[in-house]
């Protein structure tokens, strides 16, 4: 029976592969970029698609909620209270395409180059929410579906989920579930089918520097004003040690150690020196001094400046003292720091740091803190034994750098765990120019959901 329905929804793909491909083309051309206040009407369009297609499946009760800023989308499949629900997780924003001139194609314009499909979201999530709606049409439209599913998509993941934790708040019954399936980390390798068990948490500020009123001839002023951002580059050199450790005080306080046993698990992963040197193209490695790779990247916590504007920065040579200097700086956090202690530490720093010629201004911009699992989700032996079909192997569990915050706010308010998935690659170029889908992986990942819907 479960055999024969995962035969016939896999025909149904290979028979449908061209509509449902051209779909994923009209929803990657849609640039829905949270963080650009002009991309409203496409964040909305973007949401308007992915509610029209769920109603055309036959999902019920399929509505983009209104939000402070960009719309939840909730949508259900619901045929008995008997059987068990999962609950659905994507998100419908992408990145800033930015740098433009970067792109080999339009970000905004999918173009499908050996096996891999180009654009800004395709691996980041919109191909991952669609290998999801790709199983579910499939099943539905060749047998019943054994699971009730509810769809959770939202507009502002790529900005910190600002309007997350109000809505579970708000609809705890309506999302009420027994797992959730959280496709938005990726795999290892495509021959490595992946599931991740916990992922860093994030504390993003923007700092603001101000020195004179207003820029001031740095031959006239030179020696006697301070400068900001003479004072901002000192400020941030001054964050990490010789060791590569953070300096604010009481940074690494909370955070919890691993131990050896799991320690000794990460290092069989492959995600060595070679392997980032090769995924990031650099010629050596950086970091904490004391940690593999793969512990620094997983399981420690990490301060980046991720922009910096300062002075007269267009072409050819102004003398000034500038005005004004910013930087924008984030950290990612481990179990157990807390996002506003993280908060009050740099703000100590900057007031023990920052000379009296300068004033400054500090805003926390996102904060959400790490997740991670010690238990088993439910579904996890389900879902473990969909991708062993698939792939012929078994799964790896890996701890993932990046942030989810929606998998921590689940946990706190809903009471559930994730299983957190997904099959992008970690050279699919995601947040940077020329983002990709692996086309084959993205089919296997479809196989691989249609096999778990219909494993119950
Ligand atoms: N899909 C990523 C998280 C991720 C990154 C998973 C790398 C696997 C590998 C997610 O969309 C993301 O980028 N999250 C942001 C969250 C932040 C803005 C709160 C991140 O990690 O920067
Ligand atoms: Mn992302």
């Amino acid at each position: 029976m479960t055999q024969n329905s995962i035969e016939k929804a896999l025909a149904y793909y290979q028979m449908n592969y061209d509509h449902l491909h051209q779909e994923l083309l009209a929803l990657l051309r849609i640039p829905s970029v949270s963080a650009a206040s002009d991309r409203e009407p496409d964040i909305k369009k973007a949401a308007e698609f992915l509610v029209n297609k769920l109603d055309a499946l036959g999902f019920k009760n399929s509505k983009a909620y209104p939000t402070s800023r960009h719309p939840i989308i909730y949508s259900e499949y619901i045929t008995s209270p008997e059987k068990p629900t999962i609950l659905l997780y994507g998100h419908y924003d992408v990145q800033p395409p930015d740098p433009l001139d970067q792109w080999e194609t339009d970000p905004f314009e999918p173009q499908l180059r050996d096996d891999y499909l180009y654009a800004r979201g395709a691996s980041d999530m919109k191909g991952q929410i669609w290998a999801t709606i790709c199983a579910l049409e499939a099943i539905l439209q060749t047998s019943d579906l054994p699971v009730n599913i509810k769809f959770l998509i939202e507009g502002e993941e790529e900005i910190g989920s600002p309007s997350l934790d109000t809505f579970l708040e708000e609809h705890k019954s309506m999302l009420a579930c027994d797992l959730v399936l959280n496709p938005d980390a990726g795999m290892l390798a495509p021959d490595k089918p992946t599931i991740t068990y916990a992922l860093r948490g994030l504390a993003y500020f923007e700092l603001r520097l101000y020195g004179p009123a207003a820029d001031l001839h740095s031959g006239a002023f030179g020696g006697v004003v301070d400068n900001p951002a003479n004072v901002l580059s000192k400020v941030i050199a001054g964050m990490h040690d010789e060791q590569g450790r953070v300096t604010l005080p009481g940074f690494y306080d909370a955070v919890r150690t691993i131990s050896t046993e799991e320690s000794n698990e990460l290092s069989k992963l492959g995600m060595d020196e070679q392997f980032f040197k090769e995924i990031a193209h650099v010629p050596a490695l950086a970091g904490e001094e004391g940690f593999t790779p793969v512990e620094r990247v997983g399981a420690r916590p990490t301060l980046d400046v991720n922009g910096l504007y300062a002075g007269y920065i267009e072409k050819g040579a102004k003398t000034i003292i500038p005005a004004y200097a910013m930087a924008k700086i984030s950290t990612r956090l481990v179990p157990d720091q807390d996002p506003n202690d993280i908060h009050e530490s740099l703000k100590k720093y900057l007031e023990k740091n920052v000379p009296e010629t300068i004033r400054w201004e500090l805003d926390l911009m996102s904060g959400a803190p790490a997740y991670i699992t010690e238990v088993q989700a439910p579904g996890v032996e389900h879902f473990k034994a969909a991708l062993k079909a698939t792939w012929g192997v078994e799964p790896l569990k890996k701890r993932e750098g990046g942030s989810i915050p929606v998998a921590t706010a689940m946990k706190e308010i809903l009471g559930v765990d994730s299983i957190i998935t997904g099959f992008g690659l970690p050279d699919d170029q995601i947040h940077s120019p020329n983002e990709r889908l692996h086309m084959p992986t993205h089919k296997k990942g479809i196989e691989a959901l249609i096999r778990f819907f219909v494993s119950y």
